[in-house]
């Protein structure tokens, strides 16, 4: 076997070796296409939003229970709006369902306030919107021969 042969058999078979690996047969599997699925949501417990039952230890206030008044929603409301701050900057308002809705958004946009689901934030909702509605703005309100 002299030079040249040598040289010869070990190019064609490297040849044969880039062609075997061109038909893939020396690299690893391709990686599976990544199926796009979005990951579920999680859910309300997951994220820990389920209503508090009690109020955080290092709360600022001494209010309790009783300082909001009784109704469907009391306790669900106190819990989570008294986690913050006290009760009379809530009892201070008077508001729409709607205009209260919107402040719960903003105590979750704004403040980091647990968002709660639809169940929960409706008895809330329903609850303020029912016991701290619009004040009526005094004198001539009821009277239709003044204006406002
Ligand atoms: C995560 C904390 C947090 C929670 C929970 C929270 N709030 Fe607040 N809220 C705040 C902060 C902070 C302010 C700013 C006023 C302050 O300094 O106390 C505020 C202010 C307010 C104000 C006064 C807004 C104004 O313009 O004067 C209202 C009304 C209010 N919150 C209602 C609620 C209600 C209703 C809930 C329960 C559904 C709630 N908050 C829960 C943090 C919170």
């Amino acid at each position: 076997m002299n030079l040249t042969t040598v040289i010869t058999a070990g190019i064609l078979m490297m040849a044969a070796l880039m062609l075997l690996d061109r038909a893939g047969s020396f690299r690893p599997p391709a990686e599976p296409l990544a199926t796009a699925k979005p990951a579920p949501a999680p859910t309300v417990a997951a994220r820990g939003k389920a209503l508090p039952k009690a109020l955080p230890p290092d709360v600022k206030h001494q209010d309790t229970l009783d300082t909001m008044p009784a109704g469907k929603g009391q306790e669900e409301t106190f819990y989570l709006c008294a986690a913050c701050h006290g009760t009379a900057i809530v009892k201070a308002q008077g508001m729409t369902r709607e205009r209260w809705d919107a402040t719960f958004q903003f105590m979750v946009d704004r403040h980091g306030m647990a968002d709660q689901d639809k169940a929960d934030r409706d008895l809330i909702v329903d609850y303020l919107a029912e016991h701290f509605p619009p004040r009526r703005r005094g004198r001539g309100q009821d009277n239709p021969f003044l204006k406002n």
